[in-house]
């Protein structure tokens, strides 16, 4: 059986509790929004796509429970849950995207009864998980032709099945192109200092019996360099209509060296992840978090401090690669090359005028 970041129970959110992974399967099932909050928040949920779905169910919980509230104050307690659900992560759109069409649905139905727009709020959370299982599979098909078989592939972070609502985006082209018959060897950056890549790419590269070394994150342009890397494939959390992308901090390195040394550079993404508001990738708001993730290591028995006491530490979550390093964006809907700044708005408006 695939592995599920999240599922809905019909009642109940249920989830994967990835801070515990790869030591423990820890799974959650909640029926209150603000275990969704906490969640996102310790990125007990994380990746793009998932953040969506998962504020979506969050919208849909907290409507659940505040069903019995008169009209204005039902719209008005879930307007400030879609508030505060969107403050949580600001760099990938998913989450605003998502949490954006939940108020649409509130603002719409203002004269319906409480009942009915939780059926509509459910259908809404509930297609968005559903479109996202289907465009990465969508994703993984277009993908796969751009790997060649007996290829070594370098990923950072984790664009799988625990990124996403279906079986990933990067991490799925891979898997796609193994299942087509295609011998693919997998080097992993660990992607520190939340270590995505050593703790759940590895994991879920081992339920797919794909052959996988992991290496700390500076060591992919050594490989490179040495002629042991065929492409490279990572995700995105925002896609801007030039083509520039945020993703993980340390993306923008290895594309860096990946043109160096002519080296293609893929980046794998569903619709829902670029920003039809944004030109370009320095508009992209990048989070920034404690500098505690810095300033110390998690392993299976805590937290061990890896620098002295009070060193300053700096830790933005992302950073963004500028198109001019990127071969080509593998999405849903096909995939797109330079020059991106024409390719990207024609793709957006053939995605727009399929939902016409
Ligand atoms: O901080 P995270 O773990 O949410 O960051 C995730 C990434 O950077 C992924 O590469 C991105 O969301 C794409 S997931 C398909």
């Amino acid at each position: 059986v695939n592995v599920r970041a999240l599922t809905w129970t019909g009642s109940h959110l249920r989830f994967i509790d990835q801070t515990r992974l790869p030591h423990e399967e820890s799974i959650v099932e909640t029926d209150d929004y603000r275990v969704v909050l906490d969640a996102i928040r310790r990125l007990a949920i994380r990746g793009a796509p998932a953040l969506g779905i998962a504020g979506a169910f969050g919208v849909v919980l907290a409507a659940r429970s505040f069903r019995s509230c008169p009209l204005p104050q039902f719209v008005s307690l879930l307007e400030k849950v879609i508030d505060e659900l969107r403050s949580t992560r600001p760099t990938a759109v998913n989450l605003p995207n998502a949490l954006e069409s939940m108020r649409h649905i509130l603002q719409g139905n203002k004269n319906a009864r409480t009942d009915e727009i939780i059926e509509r709020l459910t259908e809404k959370a509930i297609s968005l998980l559903r479109d996202d299982e289907e465009r990465c599979r969508a994703i993984g098909m277009h993908g796969a032709s751009l790997l060649d078989d007996g290829w070594s592939v370098l990923t950072h972070c984790n664009t799988g099945a625990l990124a996403t609502g279906g079986d990933g985006t990067a991490l799925n082209v891979i898997a796609t192109a193994v299942r087509q018959g295609k011998h693919l060897h997998v080097y992993v950056g660990e992607t520190r200092p939340l270590l995505q890549g050593a703790r759940l790419t590895t994991w879920e590269l081992r339920k797919l019996h794909i052959p996988h070394t992991l290496i700390t994150d500076s060591t992919g342009p050594f490989l490179m360099q040495q002629h042991r890397i065929d492409a490279v494939i990572v995700g995105a959390d925002r896609i801007a209509l030039n083509g520039d992308i945020a993703n993980k901090v340390g993306t923008y390195a290895l594309a860096l060296a990946a043109y160096h040394h002519h080296i293609p550079f893929f980046v794998a993404a569903p619709m829902s992840t670029f920003d039809t508001s944004i030109l370009r990738g320095e508009e992209i708001p990048i989070e920034e978090r404690s500098p505690e993730d810095v300033l110390t290591c998690q392993t299976n028995i805590g937290k061990g401090a890896i620098a002295p006491e009070g060193t300053e530490a700096l830790a933005p979550a992302f950073d963004i690669t500028p198109a001019a390093f990127i071969t080509a964006v593998i999405t849903d809907r096909g995939v797109v090359r330079p020059p991106f700044d024409a390719s990207i708005p024609q793709l957006i408006s053939s995605e727009q005028a399929s939902w016409l």
